[in-house]
């Protein structure tokens, strides 16, 4: 992380967010909306998925939307990918980080990949492997992900310890980060503090980030809950747009603007203008008339005489 942040903030809403919606989202628009953000200072956004356009016709512009988003300086741009064909559409796009997704539950696994989840860790296995076989400076960071490790809507609970030697076993395979994913919004404080230690204490000097959903009213709970255990990287959807098309009853990401607004209330510094992150929701909007945006700080307004978390450390 540079210097000059606390934590880092991610957008996974052009993915997570967009993966749920059938309606297409003109590709322009998409780019404006990663264009914006980027301008109010969020550095990394998951631009897109790598997953067969058959499944997901919404992100049949993945190479497009890549593409340009690599030319946004300063931005780091990732995109999510379920096997060896997602990252080889990676590599060959030179994108910056690749989110490897598999899930604790076998269950959720076999629904949303296809796979056991032995075969998801073997794929893993073989990305890496392939990413430290491209040429200097294409080789994009990897991302190892989590999901349903606070809980799962076909399997319900699912046990700490699972998740601890997945964790172990995706750190095993050469990832650059870990990301714990509380896909369909069962987790809670204390849940969170017991699972993100035991993956903590699991890989060691690995960085560890969460993605958790608002489903059950927890989300931000959950986020002081991780930053108490020392996580520094969140991801969130700008307005709450989120959910996973195979998870039943999963719903909207933590909403960026108020996940902005806490850490910065807080004193951490996220690089990220809250003003300017506010006008962005206007391109959510106007693109999907009919869908419910969230986002309690968008509605009430900052506090007045409001001093930002950067302005405070000049
Ligand atoms: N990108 C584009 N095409 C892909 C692909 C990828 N990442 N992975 C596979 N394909 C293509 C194959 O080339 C093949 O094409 P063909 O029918 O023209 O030969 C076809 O898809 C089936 O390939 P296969 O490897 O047999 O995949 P599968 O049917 O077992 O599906 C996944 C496995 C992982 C591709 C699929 O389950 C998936 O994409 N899941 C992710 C779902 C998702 O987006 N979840 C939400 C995010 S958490
Ligand atoms: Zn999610």
């Amino acid at each position: 992380m540079t210097k000059d942040l606390d934590v880092r903030v991610c957008e996974v809403g052009l993915r997570d967010g967009l993966q749920l919606v059938s309606t297409f989202f003109p590709t322009a628009q998409k780019l404006a909306w990663i264009r914006a953000e980027a301008a109010a200072g969020v550095r990394e956004i998951e631009v897109t998925s790598f997953v067969p356009p058959k499944l997901v016709p919404q992100f049949v512009d993945a190479e497009q939307v890549v593409r340009e988003a690599l030319q946004l300086p300063g931005l780091s741009v990732m995109a999510l990918i379920p096997n060896m064909k997602g990252a080889e559409r990676g590599f060959a796009l030179g994108v910056h980080q690749l989110n490897f997704v598999m899930s604790v539950s076998r269950t959720h696994n076999l629904k949303n990949v296809r796979r056991e989840r032995e075969e998801s860790v073997a794929d893993l296995k073989r990305i890496v492997e392939a990413r430290n076989a491209q040429p200097k400076g294409r080789r994009p960071s990897i991302v190892g992900g989590l999901s349903t490790a606070l809980g799962c809507s076909y399997e319900g609970r699912v046990p700490v310890d699972d998740v601890r030697r997945y964790a172990g076993e995706l750190a095993a395979c050469g990832v650059d980060e870990i990301l714990v994913a509380d896909t369909v919004g069962y987790g809670d404080p204390a849940q969170v503090r017991t699972v993100f230690k035991a993956v903590m204490a699991e890989v060691g000097s690995l960085p560890v980030g969460a993605h958790f959903h608002d489903t059950r009213g927890t989300g931000l709970a959950n986020v002081a809950a991780a930053l108490d255990v020392g996580v520094r990287r969140f991801d969130a959807s700008l307005a709450g747009l989120g959910g996973c098309p195979f998870a039943p009853g999963a719903s909207g990401n933590i909403v960026m603007d108020d996940l902005v607004f806490m850490l910065d209330s807080m004193g951490l510094r996220t690089g990220i203008d809250l003003q300017k992150l506010f006008q962005v929701r206007e391109i959510v909007s106007r693109n999907l008339p009919g869908i419910d945006l969230y986002g309690a700080v968008a509605k009430a307004g900052l506090p007045t005489k409001y001093v930002s978390a950067d302005a405070r450390a000049d």
